[in-house]
């Protein structure tokens, strides 16, 4: 059994679409071990309260040092016995140490087609806004695993979504969470889970599941 820690921010759609998902039996082989917040009023953590999961608070601002913060974020990840860790609009950025103990273990979910409107600044409404601004006609979402830079490890799956003529960011953020990243993240545990994907060489290699 795949053993998942989620981290979160805020409202924990991404959290609930993989746990419906799971509900629904569409990622058999993988469980939601923790779900784990830097922000005590996120919702995300009521989310995974109402499913019986572990939920908690481990904020930056409660430790003296950012690496006393990134120590003890670790321990916890570990005390779960997790084997994945998915960030679903997670602001805080992952450090080093914690890349490095979970090497291609880490899934990220962001709200463009990568490597368009991605890297540091691009979070939440921006990166919509700067889709219209540009005028791109189509956008969408991207779930890649997490490396040592911002939105730059290997691309694991893309979905595209049309842009609308009158869309504002915001109505184009909802379907692009609608659309794409609700139904990305679950098949990406789902693949993940069933042992069909491979990192190689920084590409993301994915078994068809057809005997040779
Ligand atoms: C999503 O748009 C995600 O792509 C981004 O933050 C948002 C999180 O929303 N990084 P939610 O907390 O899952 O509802």
């Amino acid at each position: 059994m795949l053993r998942l820690t989620v981290l979160v921010s805020g409202g924990g759609t991404n959290l609930q679409a993989i746990l419906d998902a799971m509900e629904a039996g569409q990622i058999p082989g993988a469980t939601v071990a923790a779900v784990i917040s830097n922000n005590a009023g996120a919702y995300a953590l009521e989310r995974a309260r109402k499913h019986g999961i572990a939920a908690e608070c481990v904020a930056p601002k409660d430790f003296e040092s950012r690496k006393d913060f990134h120590r003890a974020l670790l321990a916890r990840l570990q005390f779960y016995q997790t084997d994945l860790v998915v960030l679903a609009g997670y602001l805080v950025a992952v450090p080093p140490e914690i890349v490095a103990a979970y090497p291609n273990r880490i899934l990220n979910i962001h709200p463009s087609l990568i490597p368009a409107f991605c890297g540091t600044g691009y979070y939440g409404l921006r990166v919509h806004e700067e889709a219209l601004k540009r005028g791109v006609k189509v956008t969408g979402a991207t779930v890649h695993f997490v490396d040592t830079g911002t939105d730059t490890g290997p691309i694991f799956l893309q979905k595209a979504v049309e842009v609308r003529p009158e869309d504002t960011p915001k109505s184009l953020q909802k379907r692009v969470m609608e659309e794409a990243e609700w139904k990305l993240l679950p098949a990406a545990i789902a693949l993940l889970a069933a042992g069909r994907v491979q990192v190689r060489n920084g590409k993301v290699l994915l078994d068809d599941g057809i005997e040779q």
